[in-house]
């Protein structure tokens, strides 16, 4: 039997940031962590332009953390009324939170009342039975036009899973912490398996632009390019699949 997650552990810096001390790394910006999502990973997406008119629209995140990212991306899908009918959002954990903790994330980092609600609604569905196991969760929110898909365990283990459930992703966020505090989630075998689940238009954002992540991201058939970052930083990376790599 698969031995229980280890939890994160709720910790905040003296600014209130929410910190990680495994991996000695910040969960989101200084500059704020909604501000950070809207700017790296909705815009940096070309959201919500790309999911208009659209039936499907999947979201691939590597990192869940405090679902900040999922949030922000449901209320910019909830205000759009051109927005796609079906908004799937998969995303990968290690180390969950537990469903209290999330809570207390919420109320000290969302201060966007439209949020408050929709976070309310993460940390109910969350799953609570304790210890929590490796596997694979769905949540449904918006009369189920919304899908969270939470895989709980090693990204570099369930990565490759996906296209075996069907999984094509149009809009991917890798948001793991810094390539250099947290080297597993940013590695070449990551990159490939994302060059397979992204559809053949997929685009992808991530705030760092470290080269490790630039060669990678080209190795796989990735083409990026640098646009400024957010909260001081001076740069970030957005791309799409190269043309010449799209599946047939
Ligand atoms: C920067 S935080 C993500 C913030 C998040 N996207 C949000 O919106 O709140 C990075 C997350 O990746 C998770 N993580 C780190 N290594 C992982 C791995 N190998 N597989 C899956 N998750 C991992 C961490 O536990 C952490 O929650």
């Amino acid at each position: 039997m698969d031995a229980p997650l280890a939890l994160a552990s709720l910790v905040f810096r003296g600014d209130g940031t929410p910190y990680s001390p495994r991996h000695d790394d910040i969960y989101h910006s200084t500059a704020g962590a909604l501000a950070q999502a809207r700017h790296v990973f909705l815009k940096g997406n070309g959201l919500p332009a790309r999911w208009r008119q659209r039936t499907h629209f999947t979201v691939l995140e590597t990192g869940f953390g405090m679902g900040i990212n999922f949030l922000a991306t449901w209320d910019a899908w909830r205000s759009d009324p051109t927005r796609a009918r079906q908004l799937h959002f998969v995303s990968m954990e290690k180390h969950p939170f537990s469903a209290n903790d999330l809570c207390h994330a919420h109320a000290a980092i969302i201060d966007d009342a439209p949020l408050t609600p929709l976070a309310d609604a993460l940390s109910s569905a969350w799953p609570s039975l304790m210890p929590l196991m490796p596997g694979i969760h769905m949540l449904g929110f918006e009369q189920g036009a919304i899908t969270l898909t939470l895989a709980f365990g090693d990204a570099g283990d369930y990565l490759p899973r996906l296209p075996d459930y069907g999984i094509r992703a149009d809009a991917i966020y890798l948001d793991g912490f810094a390539p250099a505090k947290n080297p597993d989630m940013w590695t070449p075998g990551i990159f490939a398996s994302l060059a397979c689940i992204a559809s053949d238009d997929a685009t992808f954002a991530t705030y760092t632009s470290a080269g490790s992540v630039k060669r990678a991201l080209l190795q796989s058939g990735f083409e990026y390019r640098k646009v400024a970052g957010f909260g001081g930083k001076r740069a970030m990376l957005v791309g799409e699949r190269a043309p010449h790599s799209a599946s047939t």
